[in-house]
């Protein structure tokens, strides 16, 4: 059994009951790499920002479980040799499938994980996310659920059709599960084809395509039942244009790409959403940089030279994120 605290990472008990408070939302960026890695450490370090690095099942596989655990603690290292003086820092499990995988990422180290059942019906859902929760919280370690099913990764295992999550049941899930943060689908999704063109209306300014807004009369509702609760947002990455034309003019195939405009990620920071999960834009950034370089440098090939500016772009990105999406800056001083 490794426990996170010998690690220096922390749970996210105490950072979510900050940011609620205070109308910010911590940034929960995806990684599977050294270089995702990094820019993360750096982009925390240098704006002083909470920060959850999160590990899907597929990242777990990909990059092995106890080099995980080692690059966790080496990046807490990192982070204050940076300067980062009291880095708080979490590994966190994301979409966790079931109690098994919960188990053995928190015997490995982690300190937070997802147990995603929402596509089980809603006793099963309970029942499995209660079984997570009682065993994690004998490590102090704390539990995302998931309640309502969002349209992408999920569609998988899940329902046909994406359905947000209903506002009347969130007091009986939260209190029954024990859960510690609740996920719920409010209109985003996985990925970086959020949206169909045809569902989007054309700004008459810019003529650019503007999707449907989030559901916040449902997560407001939500916040009336569970006052002071922490609420997550999955499927939160924008997608930004500029890395899409980057993708496209030099070789890349990504049309009608569609994210959730960075305005009603800021709204949503404000309210009980005090976590934002963002993977697709650090993917895109660096396929993006990774492309233009190859392509304006045909010679090269020593992987640094095009991880490079691939990890560049990413700081860049999750820079912007917390300092003028989420409002995560100077929150852990
Ligand atoms: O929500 C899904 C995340 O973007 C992780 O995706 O399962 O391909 O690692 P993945
Ligand atoms: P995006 O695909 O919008 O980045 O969402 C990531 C996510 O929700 C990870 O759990
Ligand atoms: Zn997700």
């Amino acid at each position: 059994m490794i426990s996170y605290k010998d690690l220096g990472l922390v749970n996210t008990r105490e950072m979510f009951a900050k940011a609620v408070k205070g109308g910010y939302a911590i940034p929960a960026f995806n990684f599977n790499n050294m270089e995702q890695l990094q820019a993360i450490i750096m982009a925390a370090a240098e704006t002083k920002s909470p920060v959850i690095l999160q590990v899907s099942k597929g990242a777990r596989n990909y990059a092995n479980s106890t080099l995980l655990r080692y690059m966790a603690e080496g990046a807490v290292a990192y982070a204050k040799e940076l300067g980062w003086e009291h880095p708080q820092i979490v590994l966190h499990l994301d979409h966790g499938d079931s109690y098994e995988l919960c188990k053995d990422c928190i015997d490995m180290g982690f300190s937070s994980v997802m147990i995603d059942a929402s596509s089980k019906p809603f006793e099963e859902n309970i029942e499995i996310s209660k079984k997570v929760a009682d065993y994690a919280h004998k490590y102090d370690v704390t539990v995302e659920a998931e309640l309502g099913v969002l349209a992408g990764v999920e569609d998988d295992v899940a329902s046909e059709k994406s359905h947000y999550t209903r506002p009347e049941e969130v007091i009986e899930f939260s209190t029954r599960s024990g859960c510690d943060s609740l996920a719920i689908s409010v209109g985003t999704s996985h990925g970086a084809y959020k949206f169909k063109p045809e569902q989007c209306t054309v700004d008459p300014q810019t003529g650019k395509l503007v999707p449907p807004p989030l559901a916040f009369d449902v997560l407001h509702e939500i916040e009336k039942k569970l006052p002071g609760f922490p609420i997550v947002l999955h499927g939160s990455s924008s997608v930004p244009q500029e890395y899409v034309d980057m993708c496209n003019k030099y070789g890349g195939n990504l049309p009608n790409a569609i994210g959730i405009p960075e305005e009603q990620l800021r709204e949503a920071a404000k309210s009980a959403v005090c976590k934002i999960n963002i993977d697709s834009d650090s993917r895109l950034a660096m396929t993006g940089a990774i492309r233009k370089h190859l392509a304006e440098n045909p010679s090269h090939f020593d992987p640094r030279q095009y991880l490079k500016p691939a990890r560049d772009a990413m700081k860049e990105m999750y820079i912007h994120k917390i300092i003028n999406v989420l409002g995560s800056d100077g929150k852990a001083e």
